[in-house]
């Protein structure tokens, strides 16, 4: 498989060679790109309550950081050159940029973040800096002028006193000019620092989720600790006199080893937990609040040609395999049948679906009815 975005690469080459592993610039990789969004919408966007936005503005050695929303008359009043509006997950707003962020599903899906666009004036960027997570910096309209050197990670000395993160000590190895289809790939860590050349630079940047284990083990804890009784308890029954009362001995530690190793090699807890924790949404979204659709008229709607659309900011994953097979939307478990199977894999794989792509069936028509009343996928009217 060779997707556009890659120019040409295939997907095992880039897989194995780049992919967390090194940095690698793709001229021309799509091509007449079109911006999902326009300077315009996406500083409209950036007004709505519900979007995460930044506008970053630098004076010499001084930066500025707004959060949004903002009103207006915040962009009527911004100087010339060197700042940059950030709008976080547009994706999830927008048809267009989430059929963008779909260019990249050769990396499995519930590994994608969000699409993070950026609006920059001349000179605009938010500095050298480096990202925990891979990133894919796509330009689609006018120029920034990218600048990467080493790998960095938190024991990295930062400018103090700055409103953002700002490596200390930043010097560039490479550097190139991307023009509007040129994707540059890098890996986390390693540190980067992109300034606009000329107006209107719009950049896109797919970001990855690479949940920390500190993370990880605290989310998984709670999970587990919901679903425990107070009666789950420390016990001893096989307790016998001890020389000195003051110590903790190796038998007791053991105890808690065997209670710890119980659960975390629980592979249908971890399956359970990993599938609603991966697709929680970041925000609330648009539309989630659901369809309350009879099933007469769904099979109506799809019988007459009509498709079913994910709501983009809906998150959707399954596990295929074993007895825990399971689809998870939004946080949440949804138990599958077998006559599911196809139909699920489908839902999880494509953004649209269409009556003739799967068997009609009743399973696969309760199924459906159950996503449209959550909100997670929406009827497409013509
Ligand atoms: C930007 O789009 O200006 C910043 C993206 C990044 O450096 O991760
Ligand atoms: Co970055």
């Amino acid at each position: 498989m060779k997707p556009q975005a890659l120019g040409g690469m295939s997907v095992d080459v880039f897989l194995a060679e780049y992919w967390q592993k090194k940095p690698l610039l793709i001229r021309d990789a799509l091509k007449n790109v079109q911006a999902p969004l326009d300077a315009d919408s996406l500083a409209g966007l950036a007004c709505e309550e519900d979007i995460e936005s930044r506008l970053i503005i630098q004076r010499g050695e001084q930066w500025q950081l707004q959060h949004g929303p903002f009103e207006e008359a915040a962009f009527s009043g911004l100087p010339e050159s060197h700042w940059t509006l950030l709008v976080q997950a547009v994706d999830h707003w927008v048809p267009e940029a989430a059929a963008f962020l779909e260019q990249f599903n050769f990396i499995p899906r519930w590994r994608i973040d969000d699409l993070m666009m950026s609006y920059a004036s001349d000179g605009g960027g938010v500095g050298p800096h480096y990202d925990n997570y891979d990133v894919f910096l796509a330009q689609v309209s006018g120029q920034r002028k990218w600048e990467i050197g080493g790998k960095h990670n938190d024991s990295s000395k930062l400018v103090e006193g700055l409103p953002l993160k700002i490596l200390a000590s930043f010097e560039a190895e490479q550097s190139w000019v991307l023009n509007p289809g040129d994707i540059l790939y890098l890996p986390p860590g390693v540190s980067h620092n992109g300034v606009a050349q000329g107006g209107d630079c719009i950049s896109c940047s797919v970001g990855f989720r690479a949940p920390s284990h500190a993370e990880m083990l605290r989310e998984f804890s709670e999970y587990l600790a919901q679903r425990l009784s107070e009666s789950d308890r420390y016990s001893d029954t096989d307790l016998v006199l001890q020389d000195n009362a003051g110590e903790i001995t190796p038998i007791a530690l053991a105890k808690i080893q065997q209670i710890f190793s119980h659960y975390l090699t629980d592979e249908q807890a971890i399956a359970d937990w990993f599938g609603r924790y991966v697709t929680e949404s970041k925000y609330e979204h648009a539309g989630a609040s659901g369809d309350e659709i009879s099933i007469a008229a769904l099979g109506e709607h799809l019988a007459a040609g009509g498709r079913l659309a994910r709501n983009e900011g809906s998150r959707f994953a399954y596990i295929g395999e074993g007895s825990g097979a399971a689809m998870f939307v939004d946080g949440e478990r949804i138990d599958i049948s077998m006559a599911n199977q196809q139909l699920v894999e489908l839902v999880c794989r494509e953004t649209t679906i269409g009556g003739g792509d799967f068997d009609a069936g009743d399973d696969n028509t309760a199924l459906l009815l159950g996503l449209v009343q959550r909100g997670a996928l929406y009827l497409v009217r013509e």
